[in-house]
């Protein structure tokens, strides 16, 4: 196929500040100055896996203006094909990011363009996503453009999705996933919106309890821990990378698309998972998010 990946999904300008802490409630905090960089999780998606050096296309909304300009400079930059971005109806999508002393951090989006990616456009670049081996996606679109690329997958083409800013999800869209890629808080929203409970305090039994619901497979992400995956196969566990954090932005989004193209490649579950992990380790030593991202050869020097 002439895309190894093709990422449906969102773009975002980063605005990021550093803070000692958060403020509370009708609190004032002074931040670092102000350090604007290319974003959203679908965009950070598609850099990640062309960085490694996979063919990848984004669909994808963002406005006519400066941030979206940003957008598309840094897609093509990495070598993302961005014929399937498309441009206006509203501004362009935007992150407020506050990142601690840690290295992690707390988001706010304002969608913007990203609201307005519609099952419509989706139909539009249908083409796109034939011509795709894998696809993948994220939830700062509408959950109904997601659910509308899914319905035009080609027959043996794979379905990913990171369910981030999580929501519970109709069956349709979790019988897709292939896996359906997790972290704590999203497994406990989504098992909890399939009316089952939340699943206990063991990350095992949130896999299987996700795998129940539909998914060919599932990885739970456990930070510091690693990783889950689970599969027709059983349950398995993905040791983490220990390396010092600096800012955590955007690491999850190249583990999702590192793992997506390893997968396409003919990778098996843990191995993609562990070669992922590897991605996101480097992502987290480095600031902002696509400009944190390795290329193959860091990966390997890891
Ligand atoms: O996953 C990180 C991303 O989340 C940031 O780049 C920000 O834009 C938000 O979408
Ligand atoms: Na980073």
């Amino acid at each position: 196929r002439e895309y190894e990946l093709l990422v449906v999904g969102s773009a975002n300008a980063d605005l990021v500040f550093g803070v000692e802490r958060r403020p509370g409630a009708g609190e004032t905090v002074l931040g670092s100055d102000l350090a604007v960089h290319p974003g959203g999780k679908g965009a950070n998606q598609a850099v990640a896996a062309a960085r490694l050096g996979a063919r990848t296309a984004l669909l994808a909304r963002v406005g006519d203006d400066a941030y979206g300009r940003l957008l598309l400079d840094s897609q093509r930059a990495a070598g993302v094909d961005t014929a399937g971005v498309l441009v206006g109806g509203a501004p362009t999508g935007v992150a407020l990011i506050t990142v601690d002393p840690s290295g992690d951090n707390s988001i706010v989006v304002s969608p913007g363009a990203n609201g307005r990616l519609t099952p419509e456009d989706v139909r539009a670049s249908a083409a796109l996503v034939r011509a795709s081996r894998v696809v993948s996606a994220q939830l700062e679109v509408p959950l109904e453009t997601v659910v509308e690329t899914v319905r035009h997958l080609p027959a043996g083409g794979r379905f990913v999705l990171n369910p981030s800013p999580p929501r519970p999800l109709p069956r349709e869209l979790l019988q897709a996933c292939d896996p359906l890629i997790v972290n704590e808080h999203e497994a406990h929203v989504i098992l909890g919106g399939a009316g089952g409970g939340t699943g206990g305090a063991d990350p095992e039994e949130w896999a299987r309890g996700l795998l129940a619901l539909g998914p060919r497979s599932v990885v739970v992400t456990l930070g510091a821990e690693g990783a889950l995956v689970a599969s027709g196969e059983g349950v398995g566990r993905v040791p983490s990378v220990k390396v010092d954090a600096v800012d955590t932005t955007g690491a999850g989004d190249a583990f999702t698309a590192a793992l997506a193209w390893r997968l396409g490649a003919g990778a098996p579950l843990a191995e993609a998972a562990a070669y992922a992990a590897r991605v996101g380790a480097v992502a987290v030593t480095r600031r902002g998010a696509q400009d944190s991202f390795p290329t193959a050869a860091e990966v390997d020097a890891l």
